[in-house]
C-alpha cells in the first residue's frame, strides 16, 4: 500500500496541493499586473512628450533589471532549500566556511553593483529635468491650483485684465513647453499626468514648477496622485493638446466673458443661477456671480466632464449634479440642492449648457 503524503498541519494540505495554490496565485497577479500594461492616453507606457520618454528611458531598463534579479531569486531560493535538505545537520555549506564567500557577494557586493548602478543613472535623469530658475520667461506660464477635489488652472500670461480661469481641463499648444506652478488651496495633492510627465506635489504655501510639453496634439489624461482625502479618487485632470491656431482660438474664448443668453428658459436659469445660492460659490464672468469657492462656470459648456471627471458633462448628469451632489461625490463642497425641481432644474441647466 502506498504511504499518504505527508500534510501541512494546519490546512490539511499536501505540498503538491500547495505547489498548485502557489503558481495559480502567481500565474492571476501575472494577468492581473499585465492587464495593466494596454497602452492608453493615461498610460506611463505611451510617452506622448520630453519628460515621460526620459522616465521611460529610465523605468525601462530598471525594470528589466530588476526582473532579472527576481527572476534569479525565484531560481535560487528553491534551489537552496532543497539543497540544503541534504546537507543541513553535518555538513551545513556555512559552517563550513565555503559558503560565508556567498553570503558576502550575493548579500553585500552583487545588491551594492546593482543598486549604485540605479543610483547613478536616476540621479542623471533627474539632473536633466529642469530646476527653478532654468524657466524661459517667454514660455506659457499656467497656475495649477489642488482644491479638494477640483483643479483650478489659470493661465498667467500678462494681460491686464488678469488671469484666465478654468477647471479641471488644461489646454496648452502642442510642441511647445508650457510652465506649470503647482500651488495647494488646502492639503497635498499631486499633479500626475502619465503620459506627459511624472508627479509632483501641489503644497500649501509652496510652488513647485514643472514643465509639461507634448509632442503631438492629443488628449492625455491624468489623476491626482497623493491621498488627499474622501474623493482624492475622483480629482481626475484632462491635458488637450491643440494645434497652434486652435489654442489661441481656445485661449481668446476662454478669455472672453459669459455669452449673453437668449432663450427665454436659460435666462430664467441664469436669475435662478445669480440670485440664489450658485453665484455665492461660482463665478461666470459677465454675470453678478462672483463667487470664489468652487470652479468658475464661465464656459463650464466647453469642458467635457463636471466634478473633476467624476460625470459627463451632459442633460442629466448636470442635473442630478445640482440636486444630488452629495451622493454622486460625499464630501465635496457642493451642496444637494434639491429645491430646484421640474421647470426651475431644467432652466438652470439649460443656462449653464450654453456658457460655452
Ligand atoms: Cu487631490 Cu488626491
Amino acid at each position: 500500500m502506498k504511504a499518504p503524503k505527508p500534510r501541512d498541519v494546519l490546512t490539511g494540505r499536501t505540498l503538491d496541493m500547495r505547489l498548485r495554490a502557489t503558481a495559480a496565485t502567481v500565474l492571476t497577479a501575472l494577468v492581473l499586473l499585465a492587464a495593466g500594461c494596454a497602452r492608453s492616453d493615461h498610460s506611463v507606457l505611451s510617452p506622448a512628450g520630453p519628460a515621460a520618454r526620459r522616465l521611460a528611458d529610465l523605468g525601462w531598463p530598471v525594470l528589466l533589471l530588476f526582473l532579472g534579479v527576481s527572476a534569479a531569486m525565484w531560481i535560487l531560493i528553491p534551489w537552496a532549500a532543497l539543497r540544503r535538505r541534504g546537507t543541513l545537520d553535518e555538513h551545513s555549506p556555512i559552517d563550513a566556511g565555503g559558503g560565508l564567500t556567498w553570503v558576502w557577494i550575493g548579500g553585500l557586493v552583487i545588491p551594492a553593483v546593482v543598486l549604485g548602478a540605479v543610483l547613478v543613472v536616476t540621479l542623471r535623469t533627474l539632473a536633466s529635468f529642469p530646476v527653478h530658475g532654468d524657466h524661459p520667461d517667454s514660455a506659457l506660464r499656467i497656475r495649477v491650483v489642488g482644491h479638494q477635489w477640483w483643479w483650478e488652472v489659470q493661465y498667467m500670461a500678462g494681460d491686464p485684465r488678469g488671469p484666465v480661469t478654468t477647471a479641471n481641463e488644461i489646454h496648452v499648444p502642442a510642441g511647445r513647453p508650457v510652465e506649470l506652478e503647482l500651488v495647494s488651496n488646502d492639503v497635498i495633492h499631486s499633479f500626475w499626468v502619465p503620459a506627459l510627465h511624472g508627479k509632483l506635489d501641489l503644497l500649501p504655501g509652496e510652488v513647485n514648477r514643472l514643465r509639461l510639453q507634448a509632442d503631438r496634439p492629443g488628449v492625455y489624461r491624468g489623476q491626482c496622485a497623493e491621498f488627499c482625502g474622501l474623493q482624492h479618487a475622483n480629482m481626475k485632470i484632462v491635458v488637450f493638446a491643440d494645434s497652434d491656431e486652435d489654442f489661441r482660438a481656445w485661449l481668446a474664448r476662454e478669455r472672453g466673458p459669459a455669452r449673453v443668453t437668449t432663450t427665454a428658459e436659460a435666462q430664467q436659469g441664469e436669475q435662478l443661477f445669480t440670485s440664489g445660492r450658485c453665484g455665492g460659490c461660482h463665478t461666470v464672468r459677465g454675470s453678478p456671480a462672483l463667487g470664489q469657492l468652487g470652479p468658475d462656470l464661465t464656459h463650464v459648456a466647453s469642458r467635457q466632464t463636471i466634478a473633476a471627471g467624476a460625470l459627463p458633462n451632459d442633460t442629466a448628469d448636470l442635473a442630478a449634479w445640482i440636486t444630488h451632489a452629495q451622493s454622486l461625490k460625499p464630501g465635496g463642497l457642493m451642496p444637494d440642492l434639491p429645491q430646484f425641481t421640474g421647470k426651475e432644474l431644467r432652466a438652470l441647466v439649460a443656462y449653464l449648457q450654453q456658457l460655452r
